[in-house]
């Protein structure tokens, strides 16, 4: 039996993750009189949703005609028909609620002259069914994460959601297929605790750090992912990873595409807008992944900028003053900082960087996390939302400011949901002793590990494969090479050394479990990319170029259990949730 004492602890709901997500959820739970706690390894405020810039998506309508239907389009086309449409529906139809709570919350959105909610257009967001750009992204300056995550955890604070701030969550509690709560780690003082619970919420975010260059937190390590694959269940849809077009050259930290929604564009070493002839219709507006293959295009062909000719320019010394003093003075302090430029006078080096997961914890719109033994069945006991989820709303491919809108009404939809579900103060049914000891052996693994590789040059070995092998462009030869280096640096954590066995802010063990966590979300998304051969939203392979819906209009679904990973597949979903809208059906794509 292990030697750690443990503190028990019962709550009718456990979010993990303090992030947007986890933070409105927690709202709406203890809103709704379920004792809920929330646990995050970092403070709820340094949570990776205060990087994002640009805005949230919601069809407001303050600055022209709008309509969910034309978001749901949209978003349906930026997936390249790979996303859930009846998430979809769900998704565009709650967004302008879901804003507009925001703003009652106290949320400091930037105003339009007459006091309504300001909105700015962004890539892919058009007006009636693609006939032009639409404004459709609220946004609080450039700076609309942060202002979000701070009101809402003092929305959480006033509501009495009870936190537990840098605990590092280690596994779940599975019982005969059901979640019954988790295991976690105080950073702080080095207790370990068990959190039981009527059902636990995923919110635990992205997993950017697989790759080199990412615009993620260093913390963004998909530790729910990996607690998810290690209880045995599968992450769907893991090789479409979303590479922002603009994160500063050589740093990877975002500059928001609110700066070409604001009128920046780019230019090649000829000094070419380029855009225009990738996306003659939508240009630097174009979506995400077309605009980021398009940079890697002109780079790959000689039109790169800079003494290697590797990145390409973002100019916006055009723009009226005041626009870029009140709408992106975040990017004006991070070019200064990070690329040495003024904005007002010069370009910014930029390059497509790692951003965004699509693929995450299968769920419904009901943030019930799935998995499929024949059919789609609902695990009880666990939701995901955020990030870390894959609900299917963004398919193949996000659209910008799609992601901070995922995170409020998803994370409201599973506050909804377990209210439904969960008697307050209900007991809990015991559960042995079993998966509690598994979980700990683990850990106590890693604890002692006295081997030759240290966890940093483990970490850097995956992240440099995944960046070459796993990148905008991929093909059979280079995805088989990743999947084979992939394997090798796990098997290579067979002898992984942790240097300080300390229980007290050992970051050093913490490192070694993220990286535990990494490796396998690693090995799942290169592949998924491997099997899916064709070419669909993000992810690009120059050996199967078109899109084949006969054989992939479906999600993968990945199990891993660390030696090895099964593959299957499960369809989309194609019907709505209502009468008020049609199932869009696959179109040829024109930018
Ligand atoms: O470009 C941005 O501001 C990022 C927004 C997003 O990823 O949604």
């Amino acid at each position: 039996m292990s030697s750690y004492k443990i503190i028990e602890h019962e709550y009718d709901v456990v979010v993990l993750g303090a992030g947007g997500s986890g933070l409105r959820a927690a709202v709406g739970l203890s809103e709704a009189g379920l004792k809920t706690a929330c646990i995050s390894k970092v403070f709820p405020t340094r949570s990776h949703t205060s990087a994002a810039q640009g805005g949230i998506s919601a069809a407001l309508g303050n600055m022209g005609e709008d309509d969910w239907r034309w978001h749901m389009y949209d978003t349906v086309k930026g997936a390249d028909w790979l996303g859930d449409q009846d998430s979809i529906e769900y998704l565009c139809k709650e967004a302008p609620k879901a804003v507009i709570e925001l703003e009652k919350y106290g949320v400091p959105f930037s105003r339009t002259d007459n006091g309504k909610i300001y909105q700015r257009p962004f890539g892919g967001m058009t007006k009636n069914y693609g006939n032009g750009i639409v404004q459709r992204t609220c946004a609080a300056a450039d700076r609309t994460g942060h202002a979000i995550l701070h009101t809402l955890y003092g929305q959480a604070l006033k509501h009495n959601t009870e936190f537990f701030i840098e605990y590092f969550a280690l596994d779940l509690l599975m019982k005969n297929g059901e979640c019954k709560g988790l295991i976690a780690w105080n950073l702080n003082d080095g207790t370990i605790h068990r959190f039981r619970a009527h059902t636990v919420i995923i919110a635990t975010g992205g997993y950017g750090k697989v790759y080199y260059s990412a615009t993620s937190a260093h913390t963004c390590t998909g530790d729910g992912n990996a607690m998810v694959l290690r209880a045995g269940l599968p992450l769907q849809d893991m090789e479409f990873v979303q590479f922002h077009p603009t994160g500063i050259y050589g740093h990877g930290t975002l500059i928001t595409e609110g700066a070409r929604g604001e009128g920046g564009y780019l230019t090649n070493s000829k000094g070419e807008r380029f855009m225009e002839r990738y996306a003659p219709k939508t240009k630097d507006l174009a979506s995400r992944d077309v605009v980021s293959r398009s940079m890697s295009i002109e780079i790959n062909e000689g039109r790169g900028v800079g003494k290697d000719g590797d990145h390409v320019h973002l100019n916006l010394s055009h723009l009226d003053k005041d626009i870029i003093e009140s709408r992106l003075p975040g990017i004006t302090d991070a070019a200064r900082l990070f690329a040495d430029v003024d904005i007002t006078k010069e370009p910014i080096p930029v390059v497509p960087t790692v951003h965004y997961n699509m693929g995450g914890i299968p769920t419904n719109y009901k943030a019930e996390v799935l998995t499929v033994n024949g059919s789609e069945k609902t695990v009880p006991g666990l939701m995901a939302i955020g990030e870390a989820a894959c609900v299917s709303v963004h398919g193949a491919n996000r659209l910008g400011s799609n992601s901070l809108i995922d995170l409020v009404v998803f994370g409201r939809a599973a506050a909804k949901r377990a209210s439904e579900l969960i008697k307050p103060g209900s007991p809990h049914e015991d559960i042995g002793e079993s998966e509690t000891q598994k979980c700990l052996d683990r850990f106590d693994k890693l604890r002692n590990a006295n081997g030759k590789n240290n966890t940093a040059d483990l970490r850097l070995s995956m992240q440099k494969t995944m960046q070459s092998k796993c990148a905008v462009f991929r093909t059979e030869k280079t995805l088989k090479q990743g999947v084979e280096e992939i394997k090798n640096t796990y098997d290579e954590m067979d002898s992984i050394s942790v240097k300080d066995k300390s229980l007290i802010f050992n970051t050093d063990l913490v490192e070694s479990l993220e990286f535990d966590n990494l490796i396998r979300q690693a090995i799942v998304t290169v592949d998924s990319a491997y099997n899916r051969k064709e070419s669909r939203g993000a992810h690009a392979r120059d050996d199967f170029p078109r899109r084949d819906d006969e054989k992939f209009m479906q999600h993968t679904l990945s199990w891993c259990n660390g030696k090895n990973t099964k593959i299957t597949y499960r369809p989309v979903h194609k019907s709505t949730l209502t009468n008020e809208v049609q199932y869009f059906p696959p179109q040829e794509r024109v930018y």
